[in-house]
């Protein structure tokens, strides 16, 4: 099924200061290599058909590439994302005006939110995770501001510091995800709602495997993913392997470069 995508070109990409423990400024980081891979993902979606529209990258803002924390864009309303971490705090404006200026209902956070990062869509109702990025009070202005579900989802570990590091969304019924990352209430209610769900493994959770892009059956995730490539197969989707290693010496893989765009 045809997706619309929203990326940022990592035109600025550095590791210039450490938000995630993912993070290490010290460690070089190849930026041609960087624009590179993210190049194949945006010619990878084309050619599976999707439309993906870019924001111009602004200097300074080195994170800016992971536009998937730029907002969360569901029925044509744009919530907007309010950063936790003063680096990237100008990021939410910019995106902002982005879809303000393509003519998209917009509303500005009250709540410190990191887009979809930690607000997955997931058929009818929305997944959230809070404890380190995005808090509650976000989940609650996103239930009032779309009329939908709110699902809260507790993240315990700071190596999956958002949402969709530890759980992508694959269908509208099923989700992969890792266990570990979640608290003992939130892994139970992920039981509950998905009782035929992909469980991750550590190895694939900690290449950030999770971190992927599924449109219902074909699921765009990091190369280094191996096992959960072969579990996804066999649950009947399709795993698009991508090699994005210079983008996870920030903490990010494929889902983090690309916004839905749910007009
Ligand atoms: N360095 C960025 C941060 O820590 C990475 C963001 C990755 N994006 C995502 N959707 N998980 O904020």
């Amino acid at each position: 099924m045809s997706r619309r995508y929203l990326m940022c070109r990592p035109t600025y990409f550095a590791v210039d200061y450490a938000i995630n423990p993912w993070m290490d400024p010290t460690a070089p980081v190849d930026a041609g290599l960087a624009v590179a891979q993210w190049t194949r993902l945006h010619e990878l979606y084309l050619s599976l058909g999707h439309t993906v529209d870019l924001i111009d990258p602004l200097p300074g803002l080195p994170d800016m590439v992971f536009a998937a924390n730029g907002a969360t864009v569901v029925d044509g309303k744009v919530y907007g994302a309010q950063f936790r971490h003063p680096e990237r705090a100008d990021e939410g404006p910019a995106y902002l005006a982005w879809f303000d200026q393509q003519g998209f209902d917009v509303y500005a956070a009250k709540s410190v939110n990191e887009g979809e990062g930690d607000i997955l869509l997931a058929g009818e109702h929305l997944l959230a995770g809070t404890g380190l990025r995005t808090e509650l009070a976000a989940h609650a202005e996103a239930q009032e501001l779309f009329g939908r579900p709110v699902i809260t989802l507790q993240l315990v570990d700071p190596r999956y510091y958002h949402l969709d590091t530890a759980l992508t969304v694959l269908s509208p019924t099923n989700v992969a995800y890792y266990p570990g990352a979640f608290s003992p209430g939130s892994q139970a209610v992920l039981r509950r709602l998905y009782p035929d769900a992909v469980i991750a493994t550590a190895a694939d959770a900690a290449v950030l495997g999770l971190n992927a892009v599924s449109d219902g059956h074909r699921v765009v995730l990091p190369s280094a993913a191996t096992r959960l490539a072969e579990a996804l197969a066999s649950k009947g989707f399709q795993p698009v392997p991508v090699d994005v290693s210079e983008l996870h010496k920030a903490g990010g893989g494929p889902k983090c470069c690309t916004l839905e765009v749910r007009a």
